[in-house]
């Protein structure tokens, strides 16, 4: 083996990179439970496109035909039912992941200097993420599939001057039709996955690059022995690994219990309209995304006002996309002298708890009909228009109270060991 390792080593860095970035990769020596989830979304990752494959092999990307070659692979392919409740759950079970992710970024200030470029590289594969998860339900040609994406194309056509055509251009038709569906599956299983995969690869160098940050917030890089190991740093592998297949066990427990005993949840991981084939003439009566999208849904959905220059529906568009543009900024938003939740004050914990109540209020409202009562006293949509304005108070305060918060100094070394 080693004199193998020896012939590869002189015509290919292997061990060298091995060691780099696994062997000799020393990560903080207090990551937590928080710090399960960045591998884990790998993992869903991987998952998504290995059953994507085996989906690919069976599925027939004509509108005439694909509702059929989906109810083929359920009832007729042998293992069929099983790789697509894999792939519908996984779907729904990365973005838990990702979301759960990106609060721990929030929750210990993992996006502060020097991790900016971590944090921009994952707003991107936040975002491509979304668009591959829109792609993707389009492709059942389920009825819900159909009026969703009618709905999300025909907001491009909210654009001044160049709106209606731009709508057309992405359809390839008047309507969402087979030229739609034909692209959206070349976008699904060829444009999209190679996008994510070289943003998670770039996500990784520029992580390995700083370093990975940690509970409490501090840099291990400080303290480091004689042989210039950071003192508070432990080996990623065999530590870290053994870790992340605790987290990868109970996780993969999860999924397969919903795969095995609720594959849709209940509507959430797969909606009841969409096992009625596209029908042209019915609109479902509420046209709602997956509950992964519904946050930013119910923001469109809240800007009513009529009266706004250029309509309701421009605004509504325009809110919705800052509202996700505004994430990208939260490195330089945020100005607390500390990065741990453990030290920063009062008014950060309060901030970020009102947020969280929020954004899962919003993604609740985005599946609901915006007329009626859900939650207390008011209509949903003007819970969700309350919800807008704490959603964008959260970040554009947030220079200001990160500032006046009243912080507690930082440890040297790490704590909890
Ligand atoms: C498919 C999506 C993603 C994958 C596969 C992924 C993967 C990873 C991995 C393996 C790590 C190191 C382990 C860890 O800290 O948990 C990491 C760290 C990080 N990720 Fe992601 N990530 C994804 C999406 C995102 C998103 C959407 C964001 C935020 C917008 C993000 C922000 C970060 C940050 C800031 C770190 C450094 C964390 C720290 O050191 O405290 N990632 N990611």
């Amino acid at each position: 083996m080693s004199k193998f390792m020896t012939w590869v080593d002189e015509r290919f860095p292997a061990t060298k990179v091995w060691e780099e970035h696994v062997s000799k990769y020393y990560a903080p020596k207090n990551l937590n439970f928080w710090y399960f989830f960045g591998s884990l979304a790998m993992v869903v990752m991987v998952l998504q496109i290995l059953t994507g494959i085996f989906l690919t092999m069976h599925y027939k990307p004509d509108s005439s035909l694909a509702f059929a070659s989906v109810e083929y692979i359920m009832r007729d392919v042998p293992g069929g039912w099983f790789i697509r409740y894999l792939h519908s759950v996984g779907a729904s079970v990365l973005f838990i992941v990702v979301y759960l992710h990106m609060f721990r970024g929030l929750l210990y200030g993992s996006h502060r200097s020097p991790r900016e470029l971590i944090w921009l590289l994952g707003m991107l594969l936040y975002v491509t993420l979304m668009a591959e998860a829109f792609f993707g339900y389009l492709l059942p040609w389920g009825n819900m599939s159909y009026w969703g994406a009618q709905v999300i194309i025909s907001l491009f056509g909210a654009v001044p001057g160049i709106g209606p055509g731009l709508s057309e251009w992405i359809r390839g038709d008047f309507v969402v039709s087979d030229a739609t569906l034909n692209r959206f599956f070349a976008f699904h299983v060829i444009l999209v996955p190679l996008l994510l995969s070289l943003l998670v690869y770039l996500h990784i160098v520029a992580l390995h690059k700083v370093g990975g940050n940690n509970p409490d917030g501090i840099d291990i890089k400080k303290n480091k022995d004689a042989s210039g190991k950071p003192l508070d740093g432990i080996a990623f592998h065999p530590y870290y690994t053994v870790k992340d297949n605790l987290g990868v066990a109970v996780m993969m427990t999860a999924l397969l219990a919903v795969v095995f005993f609720v594959p849709e949840l209940g509507g959430w991981f797969l909606e009841k309209d969409n096992f009625a084939p596209a029908d042209v003439l019915q609109t479902p009566p509420d046209i709602v995304p997956l509950w992964y999208l519904t946050p930013y849904y119910s923001i469109l959905r809240a800007v009513t006002f009529e009266w706004l220059p250029g309509g309701a529906k421009l605004w509504g568009v325009l809110a919705m996309g800052a509202a996700i543009v505004v994430l990208f900024f939260l490195p330089w938003l945020d100005r607390s002298p500390v990065r741990s939740i453990r030290y920063r004050g009062w008014m950060y914990k309060t901030a970020l708890t009102l947020f969280v109540v929020t954004f899962v209020m919003l993604g609740y409202l985005g599946t609901r009909n915006p007329s009626h009562v859900d939650l207390v006293l008011l209509k949903n949509v003007t819970w969700s228009q309350i919800g807008l304005v704490v959603y964008f108070a959260f970040f554009l305060l947030m220079p200001i109270y990160t500032r006046m918060d009243r912080t507690k100094p930082e440890p040297d070394r790490v704590t909890g060991q």
